[in-house]
């Protein structure tokens, strides 16, 4: 790639856009302490892949199992606070709300703790439960919540975090939602994400076909660097604020 433009040449873009886009992923959180997704598997965890804990088939084949490194998580991401990058998003997200849309892989909810309004959250929320099978009429009254994972006591139906798990679709309105922010806006900022999980991924290839500036704020290269206009090699927290700012 040309040298990318600098940050000051990206300000303005932003500043000319009518419709800007933001598309975030793990890294968005890495400076908040929670790791990405594929740096989460330390300690005990690292003896499995990822693709083995995150699927329907390995939550029936060991539900317990399943259920504790997802208790993990959700105990990892509580104790965490939105970082610098996140907190600029929010507040340019509330200076000026119709112009921003923000998208995000992260099942973590840092950024509504800092305060960015209506977060399109493609990959579910880590901190909500769902049931397993579609809810039955017993369960509703059966929840049992002192075994783990809680279950129905009448059918034995399991929750299950509300995250996607791998081979499952993404939620319809949050995917529909996200391919128009994508198709409408002027620049695309995307921040945090390797771009090798779709169809995420894919949006930022939908906006570069129609029209948009990509922007990428990664300290890495990434799969997405051969579509982008510009790549801030910077880390989230340090970027956006100076970004961001007014
Ligand atoms: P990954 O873990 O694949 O990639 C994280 C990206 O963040 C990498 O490109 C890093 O270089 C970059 N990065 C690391 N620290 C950073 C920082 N401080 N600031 C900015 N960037 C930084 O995470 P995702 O791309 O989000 O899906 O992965 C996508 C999806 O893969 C996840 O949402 C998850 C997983 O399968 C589901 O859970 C469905």
């Amino acid at each position: 790639m040309h040298p990318s433009p600098d940050l000051a040449t990206v300000r303005q873009w932003l500043a000319g856009a009518r419709q800007v886009a933001v598309l975030t992923g793990a890294g968005m959180s890495a400076e908040s302490g929670v790791p990405t997704f594929r740096d989460a598997l330390t300690g005990w965890w690292s003896r499995f892949k990822p693709e083995e804990l995150a699927t329907e088939a390995a939550y029936r084949a060991q539900p317990q199992m399943v259920w504790d490194w997802y208790l993990h998580r959700r105990e990892l991401v509580s104790a965490a606070l939105p970082n610098a990058g996140h907190r600029a998003l929010a507040a340019v997200q509330q200076r000026e709300p119709p112009r921003w849309t923000l998208v995000t892989q992260n099942v973590d909810d840092l950024h509504q703790r800092a305060g960015s309004p209506g977060v399109i959250a493609l990959h579910g929320q880590l901190a909500q439960d769902r049931w397993l099978d579609a809810e039955r009429a017993c369960c509703a009254q059966g929840l049992d919540a002192t075994t783990l994972p809680p279950a129905c006591r009448h059918c034995g139906n399991l929750r299950r975090p509300a995250v996607v798990w791998f081979g499952e679709s993404l939620p319809a309105q949050a995917l529909a939602l996200a391919e128009q922010a994508v198709q409408t806006c002027d620049v695309l900022l995307v921040v945090g994400t390797s771009g090798v999980v779709y169809p995420a991924a894919g949006l930022v290839f939908t906006a570069h076909q129609h029209g948009a500036q990509v922007v990428l704020v990664n300290p890495e290269p990434s799969e997405l660097d051969t579509v982008a206009d510009a790549c801030l090699r910077q880390t989230a927290a340090l970027c956006l604020p100076t970004l961001l700012e007014p």
